[in-house]
């Protein structure tokens, strides 16, 4: 018989074999997935459980809400506050950081997440997710918004739950990437497939087709040369993907490979991006690394990225090697 192997054991195994882990983080890690766990509830029973639907309230990036983002938040909130193993909490649906209240212990970790990504999804049962990123809080006294601000590099664990036909969480402490499967019956997330890795060549791209006329010209380039297909430059077919939900789209290309491109552009020049640095494209492209990928903002090394706040956006390019090396060169000056 083969042994199914619990998230549970999963991080045992890491703090005690492998010593990629202390014990406060395995505690914060199982905390995030019983959380995930919940949110997954609330997803699964959609009109049954009446979240669907907007809020009538918006976020610091003046995005309405939904009462999803809402719920997710709570629930991330309330699972985390009380263990003792964080300092303080970052989410892209809280204008400032949440630092645990005082009559909690105190950990050394910080917290942050995009509680639900793929917001535009919720409503029509398309596949939704929530993507969490952990960093160790710099040494001193109180926590502030500044001790958020390190580089992807620094993430001591990063990962996300989608929530689609199953419900999958995947994990990275820096000793590649591990997905788990939610078991319902058991309630216990299950290892179902270790060592993630992506192919470094693909013929699968993702991005917004509708946004073309606003891209920078690298962008364009790299498009139109996948659109020429088997006649063109590349002398390949390629096909498109695009769920409009990050966890979705980054689940595909860690199962499967591909390219995932959320550009700069015009529509709104001054901003970098539309996906948020903390929440989305570290986590995320730290996923990638880990299994053999690559993710860049078209000209740097997303995790070299050292943020300046806690909310700011960026370029993201990330997926197979190869596409993502050669997006990024057509950035370079002489490219
Ligand atoms: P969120 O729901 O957390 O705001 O994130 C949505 C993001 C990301 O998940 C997705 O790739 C992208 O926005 C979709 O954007 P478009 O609707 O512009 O395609
Ligand atoms: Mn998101
Ligand atoms: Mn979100």
């Amino acid at each position: 018989m083969t042994r199914k192997i619990s998230l549970t054991r999963y991080l045992v195994e890491e703090q005690r074999v492998d010593g990629a882990i202390p014990a406060d983080l395995r505690l914060l890690l199982e905390v995030v997935a019983r959380a995930c766990k919940g949110i997954a509830l609330a997803v699964n029973k959609g009109p049954l459980g009446g979240v669907l639907g907007t809020a009538e309230s918006e976020n610091v990036q003046g995005e309405i809400q939904k009462k999803l983002d809402i719920i997710a938040n709570e629930v991330l909130i309330e699972a985390n506050e009380w263990g003792g193993h964080l300092a303080a909490m970052a989410s892209e649906e809280m204008e400032g950081i949440y630092v645990v209240p005082h009559r909690y212990p105190k950990g050394e970790y910080l917290l942050l997440f995009d509680p639900l990504d793929g917001s535009s999804n919720i409503d029509v049962n398309v596949s939704i997710g929530t993507i969490f990123s952990v960093l160790v809080k710099p040494e001193g006294a109180g926590v502030s918004e500044q001790d958020f601000l390190q580089a992807g590099s620094k993430q001591v664990a990063a990962g996300y739950c989608v929530y689609g036909p199953q419900t999958t969480l995947v994990l990275t402490v820096g000793d590649g990437v591990a997905m788990f499967t939610l078991d319902r019956e058991h309630g216990s997330f299950v290892l179902t497939q270790e060592d993630v890795h992506i192919p470094v060549d693909t013929k699968e791209f993702s991005i917004n087709m509708s946004n073309m006329r606003h891209w920078d010209v690298p962008v364009i380039r790299y498009i139109e040369e996948c659109l020429a297909g088997k006649e063109g430059p590349r002398g390949k077919d390629f096909n498109m993907r695009w769920v409009a939900s990050m966890v979705a789209d980054v689940h595909r290309i860690l199962t499967r490979g591909g390219v995932f491109m959320y550009p700069w552009d015009r529509r709104d020049p001054d901003k970098p991006g539309k996906l948020r640095l903390m929440y989305e494209a570290n986590p995320m492209a730290w996923l990638i690394e880990q299994a053999g990928g690559a993710a860049t903002d078209g000209r740097r090394r997303i995790l070299d990225i050292k943020p300046e706040q806690l909310h700011q956006r960026v370029a993201v390019m990330l997926g197979s090697k190869n596409e993502v090396e050669r997006i990024t060169a057509y950035h370079a000056p002489a490219g």
